[in-house]
């Protein structure tokens, strides 16, 4: 029997690393792997790895036509909110003329695309937000990132595109999340500033994972929210953070948003509802507690397999977690 082909583009990120390991252990696709470096981050057993710059359309269409996938999953972007405000040029390219490369090539090749977007494409003066709530982006990314979705649905390609918000995990080698960049920092004694007065539902990258995997199993197509259970403050999410790693809740100052003087303006009050997710594609995200205590056995595992190997390539792993 022939199995269901899955390409992921941006496979060397924290969303494209962890699709690449789910989708390889349930065994089910065969699948293709693509991103901006020459090499994967990690090798995939099983996948085919290809260079790509989506900003090159042709290299995009010759990485969709020599593996005709049935889906294309994206999970590449530019993804540095503050930079893609001072970088606009760059962030419009990757952003919105990336994503119509892929939705150009999927057209012609007859492929479905699951496409991520953010919570971004919101104010944040009222949230939580529903998929029907109108976007009134406030920072650049946010608009290039609601330009790309228009570019997926007006694209005349079956298309689902999930807005998720504050992903955190660990993959090898991702640039550091929040979560990542507060256990560091507490693990080395390190005061930290987080903010109080932005909310919104912190989103563990593997519940994102298995829900776009979801979404092209039952063949749903829209848009969907899908991220973490609760909404809260940074600054909540941190003290949880301390308690579930046991490191030092006192390290962490409570500050103001417009203290921090960011290119990008953030959105506030954000939050998704993923009512829609939970009933359409039995959707379970967990509680902040839940996602961290996962966090906190993966890395747990990975500096064990890591002191069997020898070597230490990821950054952000220091010592094993009480
Ligand atoms: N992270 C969040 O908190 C968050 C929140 C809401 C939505 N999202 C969305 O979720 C998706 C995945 O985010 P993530 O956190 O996994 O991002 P990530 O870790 O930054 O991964 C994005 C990947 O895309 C690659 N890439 C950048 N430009 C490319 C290009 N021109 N061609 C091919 N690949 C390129 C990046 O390579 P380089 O690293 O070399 O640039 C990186 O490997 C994105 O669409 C993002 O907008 C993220």
């Amino acid at each position: 029997m022939n199995s269901k082909k899955i390409l992921v583009i941006g496979s060397n990120g924290l969303l494209g690393q962890k699709l690449c390991e789910i989708i390889v252990r349930g065994g089910a696709y065969s699948l293709t792997i693509a991103s901006i470096e020459e090499k994967p981050v990690r090798q995939v057993v099983g996948a085919q790895y290809q260079r790509v710059d989506i900003t090159n359309k042709k290299d995009v269409k010759s990485l969709v036509f020599g593996c005709n996938p049935d889906v294309i999953i994206n999970a590449a972007a530019m993804t540095n909110v503050d930079a893609c405000e001072t970088e606009r040029e760059m962030c419009w390219k990757i952003n919105v003329e990336g994503v119509e490369n892929i939705v150009e090539a999927a057209k012609r090749a007859d492929t479905k695309v699951i496409h991520v977007s953010t919570d971004y494409v919101f104010d944040g003066k009222a949230g939580p937000y529903t998929e029907d709530d109108r976007p009134e982006p406030l920072s650049y990314y946010g608009k290039s990132k609601l330009a790309s979705e228009t570019a997926v649905r007006t694209g005349g390609v079956p298309y689902m595109i999930a807005r998720t918000m504050v992903l955190y995990g660990f993959a090898p080698g991702v640039k550091p999340n929040f979560a990542l960049w507060l256990i560091d920092s507490l693990e080395s004694g390190k005061p930290v500033n987080v903010v109080d007065d932005q909310f919104g539902n912190p989103t563990l990258v593997d519940d994102l994972a298995y829900g776009l995997i979801q979404a092209f199993e039952m063949e749903r197509t829209g848009i969907y929210n899908i991220a973490g259970r609760d909404i809260v403050s940074r600054y909540e999410f941190a003290l949880k953070l301390a308690k579930v790693f046991n490191l030092d809740p006192h390290l962490i100052t409570p500050i103001k948003t417009s203290t921090l003087k960011q290119p990008a303006p953030r959105p506030l009050k954000s939050g998704l509802i993923t009512l829609k997710a939970e009933v359409e594609l039995g959707y379970r995200p967990s509680t902040v507690e839940q996602g961290l205590l996962i966090l906190k056995t993966q890395l747990n595992r990975t500096l064990r397999m890591l002191a069997d190997s020898g070597p230490i390539p990821a950054q952000n792993v220091s010592k094993p977690r009480g």
